[in-house]
């Protein structure tokens, strides 16, 4: 299930599909590359000190939820079920849930195998008991879980407001998708992160120490490393804004002066001011996301906040295949 570990050092070679996304998303106008290929070591590292900075507040704000909403969720959600986590990540707070509802089993999935390998083992050390069946996948994809669980009920987890990078046609879809994969019967804890300020929102993604700038330029430098790109990386500017109509943090590269470079061999131009928008992170309004997840095929059933409202976590059930008028 899980590919051979890559060897510390070793370069490994450029996806081919980070490779189209790249050259395809300079070319196009606005110039946009998808917010997926932050994530390389040095982008997962970054992400992870964004998690602890002062300014950014959804991560522990969700994890300070999830503490305290062990015994309720136990009630609606019941033990046995197989929780499946989409994008693990370096599951963090996967252990709060665990811990809460008691399941049968836990099959994280993530694209990147590395970490899924990092964190599995982790949580086999604290939950020895456990069923753990990691699964490397593109949980964009339609996925077949593995058979070992057969038939418990499913409890989907989709934590960290990681639905926000997508705009609500693909939100909507993946919402879908998780459906038919989970199955009837099964029940998805999501976070979400609210509507604020902006004296809030911007900081968060535009912190004072300059860990997001180096997150969002860390893009331009995996560029240089695994397409052999010429990038002026120090010719860019980080840029985070509010777009209210859209209800969206943006997060775009500003080029500071005329500038070439070659990308795979490719040449592309941008003149001073030009950006290259590289994540949207939308925010959700209590009735917004109740409708998101409907229009997903989830039915709301509970909701929980910290006490400034800043950050939701739902619970949803599976709608039924065909619901009543
Ligand atoms: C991992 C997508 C939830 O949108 O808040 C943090 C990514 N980007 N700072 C977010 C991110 C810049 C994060 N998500």
């Amino acid at each position: 299930m899980l590919k051979p570990e890559i060897e510390d050092g070793q370069q490994s070679l450029a996806d081919p599909q980070f490779r189209a996304d790249v050259l395809a998303g300079l070319a196009r106008r606005p110039r946009a590359i998808p917010a997926r290929w932050f994530y390389d070591r040095r982008g997962s590292e970054l992400f992870e000190a964004i998690t602890d900075l002062p300014e950014y507040y959804p991560t522990r704000t969700e994890a300070g939820i999830l503490a305290t909403i062990g015994p309720e969720l136990a009630g609606l959600v019941g033990a046995g079920r197989a929780v499946v986590e989409f994008g693990s990540g370096s599951s963090a707070k996967t252990p709060l849930l665990l811990r809460a509802v008691n399941p049968s089993a836990y099959v994280p999935i993530d694209i990147s195998g590395e970490f899924l390998r990092a964190s599995t083992q982790g949580l086999c050390a604290d939950f020895p008991e456990l069923l753990v069946l990691p699964m490397e996948a593109d949980f964009m994809r339609p996925l077949t879980l593995p058979r070992t669980i057969g038939g418990a009920p499913k409890l989907g987890f989709f934590p960290g407001s990681t639905i926000g990078n997508m705009i609500p046609l693909a939100a909507v879809d993946l919402l879908r998708a998780m459906r038919a994969s989970l199955g009837e019967g099964s029940m998805l804890l999501i976070g979400m992160d609210r509507i604020k300020g902006e004296d809030v929102l911007v900081p968060a993604y535009d912190d004072a120490a300059g860990v997001t700038a180096a997150f969002n330029l860390n893009l331009l430098e995996r560029i240089n490393r695994e397409l052999d790109g010429t990038v002026p990386v120090a010719a860019f500017r980080h840029r985070a804004i509010w777009n209210d109509d859209r209800a969206r943090i943006e997060m775009h590269l500003e080029a500071a002066r005329n500038l070439d470079f070659s990308v795979d061999g490719r040449s592309f131009t941008m003149a001073a001011g030009d950006t290259i928008h590289t994540e949207n992170s939308h925010k959700y309004g209590a009735r917004d996301a109740r409708i998101l997840l409907r229009s997903g095929g989830w039915t709301p059933v509970h909701e929980w906040t910290d006490a400034d409202g800043r950050f939701a976590v739902i619970l949803a059930e599976a709608q039924a295949e065909r619901p009543a008028p």
